[in-house]
């Protein structure tokens, strides 16, 4: 049910204005509202803060569907559900989560996950961004980039560092409001995929943050962002999913219209043995996400299982894609057809919430060392 319902709304909602939002960098900012309304934006969130209630599988089901037609659009439901939502359902106080949780679980206003630093993306432990403590407040210095929905969130998650002595113990994770005086959103990112989603630089300048929104005990900072990408990896294995599965589809429809030597492309083996390559692999990304949103359900670790799921679904989401825009020839190459904007869209998914170098010392230290 799940399925057909986030399947419908990528279909009527999401596909005809995708291309057109493509080009010109648009954020869907109606399509996320009709999502909101649908349940979508805080699918795992407990009904008594506004959220539908729902486990990580239903999840990840929905993402894929949502990502088969437009990856721009699934990557605000990823950040809201999984970093957002995810983190303050878990590690907010009762407070916080009234105030902030329920306007974002009903899509009233949407979150943001504040890490990336020009020289912290990968290396998280070394924020250069101070909150520094001021007794009842922190002061904000600092600046963030490459930020998801960066302009459009009413409220901001943002790690910062509070006790430099301290290393990664001495991090904070606060939450801050959109239009917070000192706060000022950057120039929107000119991106080569997602390019409906809202990509900014964030600056902060003498900031003042109450203390009641420190998200946990001081220094918890680091670790609330360990354990919320853990399970952001997730939502975006299951995007790089939806992206390769909906390349795929659009593939062998192609394939099976498309005349060439007289008759159908999908008749020579040089066609259909890509699309058998491509079902397999896909196949096997979806085992990997299912695992990992399983092992969340069943409250076991999915420090690997999720990392696994990234790494693999995101490297066959940009074979399929490119082999998506092969089977297509020409038209593939022409912004018409969808698949050249999966392809672009694809390569996100190798990089964001921890490149694909990163998926790899999380699952080497995993089977290593434990
Ligand atoms: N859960 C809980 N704790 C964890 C953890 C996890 N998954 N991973 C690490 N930690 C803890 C460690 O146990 C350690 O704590 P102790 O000192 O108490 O033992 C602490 O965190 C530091 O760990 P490490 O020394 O291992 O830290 P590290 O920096 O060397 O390595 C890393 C960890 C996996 C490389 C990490 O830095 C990392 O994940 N980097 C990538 C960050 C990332 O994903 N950035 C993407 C930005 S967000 C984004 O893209 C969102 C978006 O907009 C779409």
């Amino acid at each position: 049910m799940i399925q057909q319902a986030a399947r419908d709304f990528a279909q009527n909602e999401l596909l005809p204005g995708v291309i057109e939002r493509d080009d010109a960098q648009r954020f869907p900012t109606e399509e996320v509202k009709k999502m909101g309304d649908l349940g979508f934006l805080g699918m795992m969130v407990d009904p008594k803060y506004g959220g539908s209630g729902l486990d990580t599988m239903s999840y990840v089901i929905a993402m894929e569907e949502l990502s088969k037609v437009d990856a721009s659009s699934s990557v605000v439901v990823s950040v809201n559900n999984s970093l957002v939502c995810w983190g303050l359902e878990t590690f907010g106080n009762e407070a916080q989560k009234e105030k902030y949780l329920t306007p974002l679980a009903t899509g009233e206003m949407i979150g943001a996950f504040c890490l990336s630093e020009p020289e912290a993306g990968s290396d998280a432990t070394s924020q250069k961004t101070t909150a520094i403590d001021k007794g009842d407040h922190y002061v904000l210095n600092g600046t963030k980039n490459w930020i998801t929905n960066g302009n459009s969130a009413g409220v901001h998650l943002v790690i910062a560092q509070t006790d430099v002595e301290k290393g990664h113990k001495g991090i904070n994770a606060l939450i801050v409001e959109k239009g917070t005086p000192g706060f000022e959103i950057g120039p929107k990112e000119n991106k080569l995929g997602i390019r409906g989603s809202d990509t900014h630089s964030l600056l902060f300048n003498d900031v003042k943050v109450p203390k009641e929104n420190r998200i946990g005990e001081d220094g918890f900072g680091f670790k609330f962002a360990m354990k919320t990408l853990a399970g952001g990896r997730i939502g975006i294995a299951a995007q790089a999913l939806g992206i390769a599965a909906g390349a795929y589809e659009l593939a062998r429809k192609y394939a099976k219209e498309r005349k060439a030597f007289g008759t159908e492309i999908a008749n020579h083996q040089a066609i259909a043995f890509k699309l058998a390559d491509m079902h397999t692999q896909i196949a096997a990304a979806r085992h990997l996400v299912y695992k990992a949103a399983w092992d969340k359900d069943q409250g076991n670790n999915y420090d690997l299982s999720g990392a696994m799921a990234k790494l693999y679904a995101s490297q066959v989401a940009m074979e399929t894609t490119v082999e998506a825009v092969q089977v297509h020839g020409g038209n593939g190459f022409v912004k018409d057809y969808h698949v050249e904007r999966l392809m672009r869209d694809a390569k996100i998914t190798q990089i964001y919430e921890g490149t694909s170098e990163i998926q790899k010392i999380v699952i080497s230290r995993s089977i290593l060392h434990n």
